[in-house]
């Protein structure tokens, strides 16, 4: 897709990695209705980005459905239409074992993850399918197929969304909407915090073990995934890594990042 003159809507676009693709969104030409739930956040990429009105705030939630539905009437309303959708926003859970996990964090994660993507889908798919040229992109993680103890249930909510984008490329083959899956690996963005969650110091991005991409290199993965209209893009070497392990031998992955994040637990 050639990214100059579309409108995006970018979830998450208040921070981290959603900000980094909203900016190099803009500066290949776009337009972009960035998403939050995070006022301060979105005023911040708003103030950074100094678009004008190429970029509109839309704090929403995207666990709540009727606020979602909402959304593709402002947007066309501000921008004329829409081409693009990028869901980026995601939180994770508390670093503890399953059977110390609360429903209620399990509910929330599954929420936002999940449910929010999905929702964000129902509301735009209508609207992408009908566009000459169109890029729906969900964010997963290698936590979709390389089990992380202690983030068991983020990663349960990543590989659901893994596999509805994966069905959503099957199901659009025959439109204009390309559909893309995105796995980065390590990321060195404030997520745990911004999540409510407390992470060990052994997690540092200066820990050998937890070797970290800048989220402005996995923005540009991402903007360069929308431009070819990628079926799949990896994020890092450690999420390459771990997909060519995870196929090679599912149970070897286990095992494998059982042994390097145990450290994380307790
Ligand atoms: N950081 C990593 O290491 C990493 C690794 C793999 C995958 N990811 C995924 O990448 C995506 C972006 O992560 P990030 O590291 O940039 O995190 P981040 O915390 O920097 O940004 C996420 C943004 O999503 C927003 N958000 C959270 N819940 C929301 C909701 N219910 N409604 C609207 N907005 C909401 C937050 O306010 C925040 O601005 C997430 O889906 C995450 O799971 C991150």
């Amino acid at each position: 897709m050639n990214i100059s003159g579309k409108v995006f809507v970018v979830t998450g676009a208040g921070n981290g990695i959603g900000r980094v693709v909203t900016q190099l969104l803009l500066e290949n030409g776009a337009t972009v209705a960035g998403v939050d739930l995070n006022s301060e956040g979105l005023a911040k990429t708003a103030a950074l980005v100094e678009a004008g009105a190429r970029f509109s705030s839309h704090v929403v939630n995207i666990t709540d459905r009727e606020q979602v539905l909402a959304l593709p009437a402002a947007v066309i309303g501000a921008h004329g239409n829409v081409d693009g959708v990028v869901n980026i926003a995601g939180v994770i859970q508390k670093f503890v074992k399953i059977i110390d996990l609360p429903f209620e964090e399990i509910e929330k994660v599954m929420n936002v993850n999940f449910w929010g993507t999905m929702n964000m889908i129902k509301a735009f798919l209508p609207v992408l399918i009908e566009r000459p040229e169109a890029s729906l992109v969900n964010v997963a993680s290698m936590g979709a197929y390389a089990p992380v103890p202690g983030q068991v249930v983020y990663g349960a909510s990543k590989a659901a969304v893994r596999l509805l984008t994966e069905g959503l490329y099957a199901e659009l083959l025959d439109t204009n909407v390309a559909v893309t899956s995105v796995f980065p690996g390590a990321i060195s963005t404030n997520i745990a915090s911004n999540s409510g969650v407390a992470v060990s110091d052994k997690a540092s991005s200066d820990s050998p073990a937890f070797k970290m991409t800048t989220p402005e290199a996995a923005g540009q993965a991402i903007v360069d995934a929308i431009r070819k209209g990628s079926f799949r893009v990896t994020i890092g070497t450690d999420a390459s890594a771990m997909d060519k392990l995870a196929r090679f031998s599912p149970k070897l992955a286990a095992r494998t990042i059982a042994k390097k994040m145990g450290s994380l637990l307790g």
